[in-house]
């Protein structure tokens, strides 16, 4: 597991493996697989990837001051919960030649919640 993206929120720590309730089980998801390179957090800028504050509704590749791909600029995308559905599925896939380096995941309910907790966390 790796160290970063502790962000000191008092979030659960990384022992906390069993979920309780979908959001939760959803928040766990996202720091183990996307908050190295990414915050929901308005005030904390970009990392290595676009900060996800307000994502829904947000056309792809259109977050001020970061340096997207020519691919994500151009993809003609809003982000939903169906959007995202798919993208997090197979990134590659739905979006060819973004640069974000992540395979997907391909377990329904483990992006179902994860998605469930974008939803509440980046409004
Ligand atoms: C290793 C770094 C990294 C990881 C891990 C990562 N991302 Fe990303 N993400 C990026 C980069 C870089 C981009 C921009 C891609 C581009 O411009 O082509 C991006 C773009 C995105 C976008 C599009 C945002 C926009 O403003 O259009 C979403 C949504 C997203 N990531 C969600 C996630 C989620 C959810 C996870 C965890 C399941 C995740 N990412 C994991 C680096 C990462």
């Amino acid at each position: 597991m790796m160290g970063q993206g502790m962000m000191g929120h008092g979030m659960m720590g990384e022992s906390a493996s069993e979920p309780d309730g979908e959001q939760a089980g959803g928040e766990k998801i996202f720091q183990d697989n996307c908050s190295s390179c990414h915050t929901v957090i308005a005030d904390e800028g970009s990392g290595l990837g676009p900060n996800l504050h307000g994502l829904f509704g947000r056309h792809a590749g259109t977050l001020e001051g970061f340096g997207y791909s020519a691919a994500m600029q151009s993809a003609d995308v809003v982000w939903s919960a169906k959007t995202l559905d798919i993208y997090l599925t197979d990134p590659a896939k739905f979006v060819p030649g973004n640069r974000m380096p992540f395979a997907g995941i391909k377990d329904d309910k483990q992006r179902h919640a994860l998605i469930a907790y974008l939803a509440a966390a980046t409004k």
